[in-house]
């Protein structure tokens, strides 16, 4: 489904995945991009760097609760293909609020489903064939593993821990249900955690890497065993317009990072690279973590078997860990001004009550 001239509705393209994924459709095809993004606290369209700016890239100022509006989007741009990102997506919040994890991963995904519905029933028949609705999905909905168990496969049971887990498997089982009742051309991916530039600083690593930067503590969760698979963002974005162009209607697909640590190692891999780059003067960077009450609910291994993609699609990761994380430290030191203008009221009010609560000075 790759076409010259492709015009794609990418919801939550002002995000941090989302901005991604617009920046390279804008810098390397000519697809139009439609960007549909409510701009909540996670949206900025200064993420978008130079394609905010550029003709074949149009914003749309659009709540995914709003099904009228989503109707007049597909009205007027009449895309090839819808990739869905919008969401709500830090599991902490959803903890402290569920309520919006519900209205928009769950109700804004079904609003987007019947608006595509709606367009695509009435579009010719190699239109209609040529057509997908890609959901981007997580590896949260599969629960989480022990230390030795398996890396989730596509086949995998849904076992969601969180609110926020448990509303993207709402919407994954959506998606399959509108392809098997409706006949709608969908593709599903779930991803494992990802890391880069213009990441919000409430997720694990930008938090951790701001925090060391302005001689805070660093809030490890628990004993900080957790383990994560971690995939850069751009590998993840490159992973998702694969998917878009080469995968299979109907096909669900993992993507990761082949990339397992402990959070306490991930911690301080950041230290070390912030100890050579910017050495503080009173001592290692590691000296500031401290060990915080533990998430409810927190999932202990996440691991991706990433075959599927691999061998049906020929997709695998381009960065190490180590050259993405040392990028993204540089990034943001590079980049104080897009960070100060993401650390407003808002931020503020949220790490007083996340870090408050869990006994951090804040
Ligand atoms: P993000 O929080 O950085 O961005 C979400 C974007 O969606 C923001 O631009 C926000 O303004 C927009 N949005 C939120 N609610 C909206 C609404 N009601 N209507 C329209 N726009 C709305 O999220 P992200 O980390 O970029 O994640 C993007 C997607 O990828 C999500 O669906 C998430 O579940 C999934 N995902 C994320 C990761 C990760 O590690 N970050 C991993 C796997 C999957
Ligand atoms: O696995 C994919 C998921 O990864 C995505 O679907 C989510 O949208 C994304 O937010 C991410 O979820 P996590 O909960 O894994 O990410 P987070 O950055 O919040 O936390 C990563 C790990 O670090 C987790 O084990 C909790 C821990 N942690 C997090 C924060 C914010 C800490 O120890 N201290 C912290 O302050």
């Amino acid at each position: 489904m790759v076409r010259k001239g492709m015009k794609i509705v990418i919801t939550g393209g002002a995000g941090f995945i989302g901005s991604a994924v617009v920046r390279q459709y804008i810098a390397e095809t000519d697809t139009t991009v439609i960007n549909v993004d409510a701009l909540t606290y996670a949206g900025n369209p200064e993420s978008l760097g130079d394609a905010r700016a550029h003709p074949k890239h149009v914003f749309e100022h659009v709540d995914i609760t709003s099904r009228a509006a989503l109707e007049r989007v597909f009205r007027e741009h009449r895309p090839d293909a819808v990739m869905h990102l919008a969401a709500e997506s830090h599991v902490d919040r959803s903890i402290e609020g569920p309520a919006a994890f519900v209205e928009t991963n769950v109700t804004g995904t079904h609003n987007l489903l019947e608006a595509a519905r709606s367009y695509w029933s009435e579009l010719e028949s190699a239109a209609k064939e040529r057509f997908r609705f890609h959901h981007v999905s997580t590896d949260e909905v599969y629960g989480d593993l022990g230390p030795e168990d398996p890396a989730f496969t596509e086949g995998t049971p849904y076992a969601p821990s969180s609110p926020y887990s448990a509303s993207k498997a709402a919407s994954d089982h959506l998606v399959r249900a509108w392809h098997r009742t409706y006949g709608l051309p969908v593709v599903i991916t779930n991803c494992s955690n990802n890391y880069g530039p213009y990441q919000f600083p409430e997720k694990l690593i930008p938090l951790m890497l701001l925090n060391a930067r302005y001689g805070k503590a660093l809030p490890v969760y628990g004993r900080g065993d957790n383990v994560r698979d971690w995939l850069y963002v751009e590998d993840h974005a490159r992973a998702l317009r694969h998917v878009l162009a080469h995968g299979a209607s109907g096909r669900t697909y993992n993507i990761g990072g082949r990339c397992e640590r402990t959070n306490l190692e991930v911690v301080h891999a950041l230290c070390t690279i912030l100890d050579e780059l910017v050495p503080d003067e009173q001592g290692a960077y590691a000296r500031l973590i401290e060990f915080v009450t533990d998430r409810p609910g927190h999932d202990r291994r996440y691991a991706i078997d990433d075959t599927r993609i691999a061998t049906e699609l020929g997709w695998q990761p381009a960065e190490s860990f180590e050259t993405g994380l040392r990028k993204t430290v540089q990034w943001y030191l590079d980049n104080p001004d897009w960070v100060e203008r993401v650390r407003t009221g808002a931020y503020r009010e949220w790490i007083d009550a996340n870090y408050g609560q869990r006994g951090l000075a804040v």
